[in-house]
């Protein structure tokens, strides 16, 4: 028993005095081992999962949020998660964990499945992600802009660049449009 309680505390005292002395390299451009990565990996998703789970879904089925989702997609997203037909920035290439390209991932067929991606999506996008760079935007963002996002983030699956112009495209031209109407009302 004292012999665990001495090695216990001379490992403590060893690990202060390695970290202390600036040894362990905190730069970007230094991964972590892979195992490490996994355990990262591990923590998140299950951090994620709990407190996503019982967030409601509110219905996405509408092109005004579809619209809405792509807009902010398009100005607040693409310089670190890039989108299709756009070419890495140099923000995108700096970051270490590297932010994910959605529309890479593969889409899912199953509707249980797709709720699960939109309430995780939602979590991160309002909350953001400790170390990782990917900001909270629920401080600056109300919770319907939020769930068009997500929305958006689980559409971007498999999207084409042609389809992505257009989308913004029309999300662009929509809101100029509510602007003019704005300005006519004035
Ligand atoms: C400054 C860079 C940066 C910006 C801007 C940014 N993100 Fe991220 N985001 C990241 C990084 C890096 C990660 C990966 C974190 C990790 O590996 O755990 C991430 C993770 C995410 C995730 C979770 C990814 C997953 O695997 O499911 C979502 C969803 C997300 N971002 C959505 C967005 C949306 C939507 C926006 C725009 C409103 C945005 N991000 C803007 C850097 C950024």
């Amino acid at each position: 028993m004292r012999k665990i309680a001495i090695l216990l505390i001379a490992s403590f005292i060893l690990a202060f005095i390695a970290l202390d002395s600036g040894v362990y390299n905190m730069a970007a451009t230094e991964k972590h081992w892979a195992v490490t990565e996994k355990i990262i990996a591990w923590m998140r998703d299950n951090s994620i999962e709990a407190r996503a789970k019982d967030l409601q879904v509110p219905s996405l089925n509408n092109e005004q949020i579809r619209l809405k989702g792509a807009e902010h997609y398009n100005a607040m997203c693409t310089a670190c998660h890039l989108a299709p037909g756009l070419k890495p920035t140099e923000l995108s290439l700096g970051l270490y964990p590297q932010a994910p390209k959605f529309f890479e991932r593969t889409p899912s067929k199953d509707p249980n499945e797709k709720l699960e991606r939109a309430r995780a999506y939602f979590w991160v996008i309002k909350n953001g992600l400790k170390m990782t760079a990917m900001p909270a935007w629920g401080l600056s963002h109300d919770d319907d802009s939020i769930w068009a996002m997500a929305a958006f983030v689980l559409e971007l699956n498999a999207m084409t660049p042609e389809q992505y112009r257009q989308i913004v495209q029309t999300a662009q031209d929509n809101s100029h449009d509510h602007t003019h109407q704005d300005h006519g009302h004035e």
